[in-house]
């Protein structure tokens, strides 16, 4: 991590943008503070209102999910091995990257109570359980495994962000759509980053990135969200529903959890790794016989039926 860290602050400025000249929420919003503000928000609404229920749904959970930056900023302080020193790269990179992050849920949250399809309540209330419950994504302490959980989750997030954004495209929601797109072009630029700090201390120390990869595979990927709940359910209730209606919609499927799968064995060129110790190697083979045999069983995975009533959207 001490190694790391000069090339996290020197690359900074190339994955993060400048404040001053970064998209903010308000660029997307009606302006509140203008005479047209209510002709905007009519306008606003009535395009809100051609979204699907699992659409609203997929985009509520979603939002809560960016909302529990709490936790992540909180969780990657903890990262052993890192200094926290203010001005050095680890803290400065954690810093600028939750700023930018922040946007996400600000912009998302704010959509949602102009478009007059939310219970905003049971949604806030979803929210401060999330941040109240935490994760528990099996990383531990371990800065190679946040890495590796960091670089799928922003693929993961861009895809999802990006079949929303085309979703409401098609539902006559271009504004939303503009917002999910820039959101999503976030994720990959975060993606980037994340995937090119691997692929530095793969350079250094191929073994036990293999072997943190590997044990993280075999544990499976859990998403952030996974303790989401409504008011009354116990914990994980609702993130099973909600992973639901974005498998349904093909908003991120079993398929996608292979393709980023893919994408990371191939950025981080693991076939091509050698010299390796005897752990090295059999995380290699494993990683790399792993996408087929994920695919296989994604390919048996059934679409789940709509059964579902979210305390969080009102009834049509
Ligand atoms: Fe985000
Ligand atoms: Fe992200």
């Amino acid at each position: 991590m001490k190694y790391i860290e000069p090339y996290m602050l020197e690359k900074m400025n190339e994955y993060l943008k400048p404040i001053d000249t970064n998209w903010q929420p308000a660029d997307f919003l009606p302006d509140s503070s203008k005479d047209s503000f209510f002709d905007e928000l009519k306008e606003f609404q009535e395009n809100a209102k051609g979204l699907s229920y699992d659409l609203v749904a997929v985009l509520i959970g979603d939002t809560i999910t960016e909302e529990a930056l709490p936790t992540y900023e909180s969780w990657l302080t903890m990262v052993e091995g890192v200094s926290k020193d203010e001005d050095g790269g680890w803290m400065k990179w954690l810093r600028h990257w939750t700023a930018e992050e922040n946007r996400h849920g600000d912009l998302l949250n704010k959509y949602l109570y102009l478009s007059g399809r939310v219970d905003m309540r049971q949604m806030e209330i979803s929210t401060q359980y999330l941040i109240a419950d935490g994760f528990d994504i099996g990383t531990d302490r371990d800065p190679y495994r946040n890495f590796i959980y960091t670089s799928f989750q922003e693929l993961a997030t861009n895809i999802s962000h990006r079949r929303v954004a085309s979703l409401a495209k098609k539902d006559g929601d271009t504004l939303l759509s503009k917002m999910c797109g820039v959101i999503a072009s976030d994720e990959a630029r975060h993606a980037k980053a994340y995937k090119d700090f691997i692929s530095q201390i793969i350079k250094v120390d191929p073994n036990e990135v293999l072997f943190a990869f590997e044990d993280m595979m075999r544990k499976k990927i859990v998403m952030p969200a996974h303790f989401m709940r409504e008011a009354g359910t116990a914990i994980g209730h609702t993130f099973a529903h909600f992973s639901d209606a974005a498998q349904r919609l093909g908003v991120y499927t079993a398929i996608d959890y292979v393709d980023i799968l893919k994408q990371l064995i191939n950025d981080w060129n693991i076939e091509s790794l050698r010299e390796l110790n005897e752990t090295g190697e059999k995380a290699r083979d494993y990683l790399m016989r792993l996408p087929e045999r994920l695919l296989r069983i994604a390919e048996r995975i059934k679409d789940p039926r709509l059964d579902y009533k979210f305390s969080w959207i009102h009834a049509m």
